[in-house]
């Protein structure tokens, strides 16, 4: 069972739906509908609005809860096997196409982009239900059993004791929220929603250790690691052509360039510097790795003067944390946690906290710094 008393008031989601284009270096900007056939005709083999998703799979416990809709864990009525379902209403003031929209497109975004991103550390979809007589649509997708990794995070606090966590134990969660980043930038797009929520380990720990107790003593046999996946694709946008790295082998080219966002999506504490001035690139997903690597190792947020939002309002809060990455988007390590933490890990932080999108690492060069100095 997951724990669901742990506190996140210290998080909170804010969505506006519509900022004004910004003067910009010259980007090339693609459109998804340009190069998407492919993607579309995959997804439509999977959706449907002639059936219900509870005529195919029965609803069970409550496994999370977002902004914008409850996720259930489903049993198919077919085979039995356990799902994740989310369902969303259709409706413009959330920031959610209409209906229409969406029928229109064929797709929802976020059914799409879960299909692009096809990587072990991103949640895989199942099936797509649209309920145009209560404009909802709901999305079927592998059920992960373990924490968020806000929960781990508190979690993990709680167990050692204290506020932040072991290097070594933070950069192992680091390289896989890398490894699922990186696979949504090969794909094409940026996901412009990275934040410690929406990553959910696949097992409980329970079984981890179950499988590890039951590996053979072989000198062979490798432990089990617990896989975390990059889940809520809600908010990812296209920056380059899909299939771009298989067919010209340079995967990177787009990558550097920003593009004018449609709308100001994200979470507060985790939007960089050009996201609040209405461009993202591939670059905006490594900062708000960076904002959740920081967070992990020393247990407060970068760019929030705790000492000043104690007696704040969730939104004053993030008032101030806007104002800050505005105006001094630069990180300080004065935290007291910093001292135990080596100077590679803390140049691989600044590295993805670089206020310039251009100057910031990507999320290759990152993972490489850690596969290859860091673990
Ligand atoms: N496939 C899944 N398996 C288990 N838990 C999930 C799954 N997908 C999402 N969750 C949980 O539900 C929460 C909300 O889902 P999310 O897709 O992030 O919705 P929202 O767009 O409303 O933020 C997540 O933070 C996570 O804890
Ligand atoms: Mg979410």
């Amino acid at each position: 069972m997951r724990p669901r008393d742990f506190n996140r008031s210290w998080t909170s989601k804010f969505h506006v739906p519509t900022i004004q284009p910004v003067k910009r270096r010259p980007v090339r900007v693609t459109s998804y509908r340009d190069h998407e056939p492919n993607r579309a005709d995959t997804l439509s083999s999977r959706y449907t609005h002639h059936k219900s998703v509870e005529d195919d799979f029965e609803l069970e416990e409550i496994v999370g809860e977002g902004a914008f809709g409850t996720v259930h864990a489903a049993r198919c009525r077919a085979t039995s096997k356990r799902y994740a379902v989310k369902t969303r209403t259709a409706d413009k003031k959330n920031g959610v196409p209409k209906l229409s929209d969406i029928v229109n497109e064929e797709i929802t975004n976020e059914a799409m982009f879960l299909t692009a991103a096809k990587h072990e550390n991103c949640l895989s979809l199942h099936a797509l239900y649209i309920h145009p007589d209560d404009n909802t649509y709901s999305i079927v997708t592998e059920l992960c059993h373990g924490l968020d990794l806000f929960e781990y995070v508190v979690d993990y606090y709680r167990k050692n004791v204290g506020i932040g966590m072991k290097e070594r134990d933070a950069l192992l969660v680091i390289k896989q929220i890398l490894q699922a980043i990186d696979s949504c930038h090969r794909a094409g797009f940026a996901h412009l929603d990275i934040k410690l929520e929406n990553f959910v380990f696949q097992k409980t720990e329970e079984e981890i250790s179950k499988l590890n107790a039951d590996l053979d003593s072989s000198p062979d046999s490798k432990p089990v690691e617990n896989i975390l996946k990059l889940v809520d694709f809600g908010s990812a946008s296209w920056f380059e052509r899909a299939g771009y790295a298989e067919s010209s082998g340079d995967y990177r080219e787009g990558f550097d360039d920003e593009y004018d966002l449609q709308k100001l999506t994200g979470t507060a504490y985790y939007v960089p510097p050009e996201v609040w001035q209405g461009r993202f690139s591939s670059r905006s997903d490594v900062w708000s790795v960076g904002v959740v690597a920081y967070t992990m190792i020393c247990g407060v947020r970068p760019f929030e003067n705790a000492t000043h939002t104690k007696n704040m309002s969730a939104s004053e809060v993030e008032r101030h944390v806007e104002f800050n990455i505005r105006t001094n988007p630069t990180v300080k390590f004065t935290e007291p946690a910093w001292g135990g933490v080596s100077k590679e890990t803390q140049e691989l932080i600044k590295g993805m906290l670089q206020p310039a999108s251009m100057a910031r690492s990507s999320a290759a060069e990152a993972l490489e710094l850690i596969n290859e100095r860091l673990l």
